[in-house]
């Protein structure tokens, strides 16, 4: 083991940031380094999405968030594994690589070369296509929410080029990356439903609600403006509602306009103001009204899951931060001071839509992110979440562990990859037949920085502790993503 620096620190930041290097190459090979044996009975495909460049050619971007999208799918075909990566060819990224420098501002603070003036009044954004990746309606989708989908073949990840979803979305219409899959939709007879939202914000925000058979249909579509500017990344469902968290934040247009910043860098958060809880009812001839209820401030960026504990009550469970991170426009991302920053954390809310009390109770102190859990309880009461988390019990760092916490006896489970691994979120796939809600497997890709190349590891859901059924060691490294899909599907390779 390596001696670090600061000994209750468990991992290096030098490893940390080799992570973030840009990633050039594209493969397509059945994986063949694997240390464990990848379950006979795990068949079907895990997509992922996160940026895959961090620079263009040399000129650094300003944030993770800002780097062009990259896709990888894992085929399990019978206890064997096929990978492919492939960069999403938008517009902006096959723009850029053709002219060898940045040519667009980043959302995040990257700017076009020249200062200030160059980017001044330029509101053309990249759609970069990094966020998140599903396959529905037949289509494999790369989302971004300040854009429109990228359409991908699923068995070679070619990029097609913009999908509207078969004209479900008009000419500028976003769509977020944070869709949710309702299991059983009671208004389409216990079918499975899509629900995903866009945002059109300005000094009130419009929020659109799409609701998508597994056919590509829209089933409903409703719009609800809300007062105040909103950054909203992602929501939750039940049977009956979409829930929106409006954390109080400003938004200062003009050092953007002025291209001095970037539209994220132009984000305050208001811990002074209380957060809106908005919940909307999903079927918009139900006649219910939208509710607003008041919880305290904080940022969220990701919810677990919501559901209804009776016809007053929705429980919701999210990872809330005091504030909302700022971004340091004159501060390389890879030197963040982890100790400096608040952890995000799981909070359980309970939303009485009657008294229209909030009442909010912290879960676990643990720093967390991508809470993911079984897909069937999306919408329902679910027991056990999973999570990506810090080694440490306390105090705010890297994610190199996965997190499981028992929702119904508190008990929590947790296997760590420190010192030299770094995880990303962990995707839950039921066993086939299986019973429990935690019967299943969870998916995560782990950076070693000690290989300088990325593992996908296969865990036991009901025994995490034990650590990798199946370690899968990729060729090279796969810099840390975002978000990503399981589909039951095999495509022919
Ligand atoms: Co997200």
């Amino acid at each position: 083991m390596q001696t670090l620096s600061n000994p209750t620190q468990p991992y290096s930041i030098k490893d940390w940031q080799r992570g973030y290097e840009s990633q050039r190459q594209e493969a397509a090979y059945w994986i063949e380094n694997i240390e464990g044996t990848v379950p006979t009975d795990l068949n079907g495909t895990l997509f992922r999405n996160g940026p895959g460049l961090l620079d263009i050619h040399g000129q650094p971007i300003q944030h993770p968030f800002d780097g062009d999208g990259m896709v990888c799918a894992f085929t399990f075909d019978r206890g064997r594994v096929h990978f492919r990566n492939r960069h999403v060819r938008t517009e902006g990224f096959l723009k850029e690589q053709q002219m060898g420098q940045i040519c667009y501002r980043g959302v995040f603070g990257t700017a076009k070369p020249g200062g200030w003036l160059a980017n001044a009044f330029d509101f053309q954004i990249k759609n970069i296509a990094n966020t998140n990746i599903i396959y529905w309606g037949d289509k494999l989708l790369a989302l971004w929410e300040a854009g429109q989908p990228y359409r991908l073949d699923p068995t070679t990840l070619k990029t097609y080029g913009i999908d509207r979803l078969d004209g479900i979305l008009g000419d500028k219409d976003t769509f977020a990356a944070h869709p949710r899959i309702d299991p059983h939709c009671e208004m389409d007879g216990g079918d499975p439903c899509l629900v995903n939202f866009a945002l059109d914000v300005g000094l009130s925000t419009q929020i659109r609600i799409y609701e998508i058979s597994p056919q590509g249909k829209l089933k409903r579509k409703q719009v609800q403006t809300i007062p105040g500017f909103a950054f909203i990344h992602d929501f939750a469902i039940t049977p009956h509602y979409c829930i929106f968290f409006q954390n109080p934040i400003s938004f200062n247009p003009l050092p953007f306009a002025l291209g001095m910043r970037g539209a994220g860098e132009c984000i305050r958060s208001n811990p002074k103001e209380s957060t809106r809880v908005v919940v909307i009812p999903r079927d918009p001839n139900s006649g219910e009204s939208v509710r607003v209820l008041e919880a305290d401030a904080g940022f969220i960026f990701h919810h677990g899951n919501a559901f209804e504990r009776d016809q007053d009550t929705i429980i919701m469970d999210s990872i809330a931060y005091p504030t909302l991170q700022q971004v340091d426009p004159n501060q390389d991302f890879r030197e963040v001071n982890f100790e400096a920053l608040d952890s995000g954390q799981l909070w359980r809310f309970t939303l009485n839509l009657q008294s229209q009390q909030v009442n909010q109770e912290l879960l676990s102190v643990r720093c967390v992110e991508f809470p993911t859990l079984h897909p069937d309880r999306v919408g329902r009461n679910h027991r056990y979440l999973y999570l990506g988390a810090a080694h440490n019990q306390q105090g705010n760092a890297p994610l190199q562990s996965i997190f499981k916490i028992d929702l119904e006896t508190r008990k929590q489970q947790l296997y760590s990859f420190a010192p030299k691994g770094f995880v990303g979120e962990p995707i839950f796939v039921p066993k086939p037949g299986s019973i429990e809600e935690d019967e299943g497997w969870l998916l995560v890709m782990v950076y070693d920085a000690a290989q300088h190349r990325s593992d996908l590891v296969i865990l036991d859901a009901q025994k995490i502790e034990q650590g990798a059924i199946a370690c899968l060691h990729l060729r090279y490294h796969i810099p840390y993503g975002l978000h990503g899909s399981w589909t039951p599907v095999c495509f022919p390779l």
